[in-house]
């Protein structure tokens, strides 16, 4: 009866949850096995992960005679007393030399201790044939045959390098987002790398921290479902155990983007409700996708450094959400706690890491040195040591790393496959805004002569962006490179203008506006080097870097329609690059594929549907400016007064005495989810199915969605909610849904979405999540200013 009720679908479901709960068992009682016959060094060894980057014979090969001069000196090799001098050997005894001292540091500083059971986890070796050598000793040669988990920074692609998150984020698609950490990690494992750092999921306000540019933007809502979406990519859609998964890495809890000033590494002052509703949101989300592991933070916060931090570490990340994976130190973020002024020395280090219930220590290796004298002296209990130790083998069980450690290195390869490639060229398409287009400037058609001006127009390197230890510039597309092959038709004549985002030379400037005034319209591409953003890679001035928005004027000069391509590492302050262009199109790094994406856009064969992550502010100074502020009790007007309105000696109070800048007012350049397409698309017939909705209820919100242009689009509709009067002040706005919703020209739909009073919860004073009784405004629309408007109330 029970199973005719079921059906067969409920049958295999019911089947699924029991053979998961076996395997769980399983998975719970061999670690309790083997953690009782390790010993106390074994478990510490667990704990430490170091990094090795091989000194092999390619790595030899790049080196330079003055490099290998430097090693063998440094390494006490050469040139010391009653030593040969560098100078006086061979190219050849040199190369010898170093092949024998680096043979001799991998067997000290890892073979050895790998044998020992003296490493859990190594970081940075990407060699197949390496990786295969030091699992063996894991396996074979250590006592109890514990395998490695092999990290790696993936951050947006491996070697198919996929746009930078904030691009992907641009793109407001789940879908994109999975499939990038999918190739990600096919290709990645494929080398043997079985543990990724990503994804990254520090909310930033702040564009002139240069970490923004990996992360998912400012939106706690938008980042948790692309966290998500990113952590279900990387492990295979819950399944750890895939040959062709790896271990997402959540990252940096927590706060880390809310660095003071945007300096990296600075201080953070975050406030508990404010920590709870915004800077925790994204990482609650992903642990419920399943993020095997997570990494501290580098800040403190309010004084405590996130290394050290048993509040965040036990109370929200074990005892709330329920983490069971196990969490990693960021970089010597743990010994840092020493600069910090948080601990005196290494020992206090360990001390407090390991009994805030941080699991494993990244490279700086004090749980090795000091934790067996801590745990003797009774400062860190066995508990402590057994409870890491589980959190680490938990993963590596459910990896299925003890079953297959290795690397199939007779495998065909995978690297920079077809269909990576092509996934790495819509996720660029997705991810590009267009924010200006007059005139129907675009679409280009590709009858017309087009002059390509600009240091990004055909810059591999740059175009990758930051992060990008393991793609190959060879392998990139950029716009020019697109031009001569798949665009080979299109009569183009290019000019750089400038060689590099900051190149100060004027040289070539006459030259670009030549070019410009030989052509029917001109394409300038400038933005930022991959170098200027990403970690330590701050910025107090986001404006075009040195003199491109000097060049993008010399261009314009030639009086021609100018299009203006940006590739860039963050949000800049493009105000007054503005009038210099009739169209812009802003990408943040598009990756390998980015130069055939652009030009799909360029020439209409695509229609951009990206949308801005984060706000775009008219001047450094507005920062922070986010969509989701809080009100003051003296929000701005609509219009505000600017400089050139103010009489002279005007009274004190005559501006209105409300909250905005005098120089660049109150709004940002462009707002949070602003993006154009080369259609138009229009919003109406907003309709609530309730005007009340009872407590754990559900609304659902309908409205209709026209493509009221002349060509097909897809626009990514927004809906956004205020919750009016609550215990605590509550955003001015929130979103809490959006769909890619594709339109034939002229086609309308009703778009929907489902709002439950979970949706609406939040938390207050108390730090308990729940939705509160009272009024609500929601918005549907295509950007974070959408005026069409609802109202409801939540009833008890
Ligand atoms: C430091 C960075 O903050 C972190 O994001 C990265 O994963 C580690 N280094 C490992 O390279």
């Amino acid at each position: 009866m029970i199973i005719k009720k079921l059906g067969l679908l409920g049958i295999s479901v019911l089947f699924g949850l029991y053979s998961t709960c076996l395997a769980q068992d399983d998975v719970e009682k061999r670690i309790e096995n083997l953690i009782s016959k390790m010993t106390l060094e074994e478990k510490i060894g667990q704990m430490n992960q170091v990094s090795f980057f091989a000194v092999d014979d390619k790595a030899i090969a790049q080196y330079s005679e003055d490099d290998m001069n430097t090693f063998l000196e440094r390494m006490g090799i050469a040139g010391g007393q009653g030593q040969k001098k560098p100078s006086q050997m061979t190219k050849a005894e040199k190369v010898a030399l170093i092949r024998q001292a680096a043979a001799q540091m991998l067997d000290n500083s890892i073979i050895q201790p790998v044998k020992a059971g003296g490493i859990g986890s190594l970081l940075n070796v990407t060699d197949p044939e390496m990786v295969n050598k030091l699992q063996k000793e894991a396996m074979e040669n250590s006592r109890l045959g514990i395998p490695l988990i092999i990290g790696r920074d993936v951050i947006h692609g491996f070697k198919t390098i996929f746009p930078i998150p904030l691009g992907q984020a641009a793109s407001f698609s789940p879908q994109i987002v999975e499939e990038g950490a999918r190739v990600a990690a096919v290709e990645a494992r494929s080398t043997g790398v079985t543990w990724t750092f990503a994804p990254m999921l520090d909310i930033s306000r702040d564009a002139r921290w240069g970490r923004i540019a990996e992360s998912l933007g400012e939106d706690p809502y938008l980042a948790g479902v692309l966290g998500a979406a990113m952590v279900k990519g990387f492990q295979g859609n819950g399944n750890l155990n895939d040959p062709n998964s790896v271990a997402a890495c959540v990252k940096h809890f927590v706060g880390y983007g809310a660095a003071e000033g945007g300096r990296d590494y600075n201080s953070t002052n975050i406030p508990p409700v404010l920590l709870h509703n915004v800077y925790l949101s994204p990482f609650q989300q992903a642990i419920k996708a399943g993020a095997a592991t997570l990494m501290t933070s580098f800040n403190d916060n309010d004084g405590i450094p996130a290394s050290g931090n048993s509040y965040i570490l036990k109370k929200i990340l074990r005892d709330e959400w329920k983490f069971d994976g196990f969490v990693v130190s960021d970089w010597a973020s743990m010994t840092e706690m020493i600069a910090h002024g948080f601990a005196k020395d290494g020992k206090q280090v360990a001390e407090i890491s390991a009994n805030a219930g941080l699991d494993m220590e990244m490279v700086s290796g004090s749980y090795v040195q000091y934790l067996p004298q801590l745990v003797k002296e009774g400062k860190v209990s066995v508990e402590t040591i057994d409870n890491a130790v589980r959190n680490i083998l938990r993963i590596k069980f459910r990896m299925g790393l003890f079953e297959n450690p290795y690397v199939d290195t007779k495998k065909e390869s995978v690297l920079y496959a077809d269909a990576h490639l092509k996934a790495a060229r819509q996720a660029a398409i997705e991810s590009a805004i267009l924010l200006k287009n007059d005139n129907n400037t675009l679409p280009l058609s590709r009858g017309k002569k087009v002059a390509i001006i600009g240091p990004m127009a055909d810059a591999p390197h740059d175009q990758m962006g930051t992060w990008v230890f393991d793609g190959d510039k060879n392998y990139t597309v950029t716009p020019v490179a697109a031009l001569k092959g798949e665009y080979k038709d299109v009569n183009y004549v290019y000019e750089e203008g400038l060689a590099y985002s900051r190149d100060k030379s004027t040289a070539n400037f006459e030259k670009a506006k030549q070019a410009a005034a030989s052509a029917d319209v001109a394409v300038v591409f400038l933005g930022e080097e991959a170098i200027l953003s990403g970690e330590a890679h701050s910025l107090s001035n986001i404006n075009l870097i040195g003199l491109q928005s000097d060049l993008l004027k010399a261009v314009k000069s030639a009086g021609k329609p100018v299009v203006l391509v940006i590739m860039a590492g963050r949000p800049l302050t493009i105000g007054r690059d503005l009038p210099y262009a009739d169209a812009v199109l802003f990408n943040f790094h598009p990756g390998t594929m980015g130069g055939p994406a652009i030009l799909d856009l360029l020439f209409g064969k695509a229609n951009p549907s990206g949308k801005l992550p984060a706000t775009f502010v008219r001047e450094v100074g507005q920062i922070p400016m986010y969509y989701n502020h809080n009100n003051t009790g003296r929000p701005a007007p609509e219009k505000v007064m600017t400089l050139d309105d103010i009489a002279l000696e005007a009274g004190q109070t005559s501006l209105g005495n409300t909250s905005f800048y005098l120089d660049s007012g109150k709004d940002p350049l462009f707002p949070f989810g602003y993006g154009l397409s080369y259609t138009t698309f229009e919003y109406s017939n907003i309709t609530l199915s309730a005007s009340t909705v009872p407590m754990n209820g559900t609304l659902t919100v309908k409205a209709t969605l026209k493509n009221t242009g002349s060509v097909d689009g897809t626009e990514v509709a927004q809906l956004y909610v205020q919750d009016i009067v609550g215990s605590v002040v509550r955003p001015v706005k929130e979103l809490k849904g959006f769909q890619r919703v594709a339109l034939k020209a002229g086609e309308a739909k009703t778009i929907e979405f489902k709002l439950t009073t979970d949706d609406l919860a939040f938390y207050g004073r108390d730090l308990v999540k729940k939705a509160e009784k009272g009024d609500f405004n929601v918005w549907v629309g295509g950007h974070s200013n959408a005026t069409l408007k609802g109202t409801f109330s939540v009833t008890e």
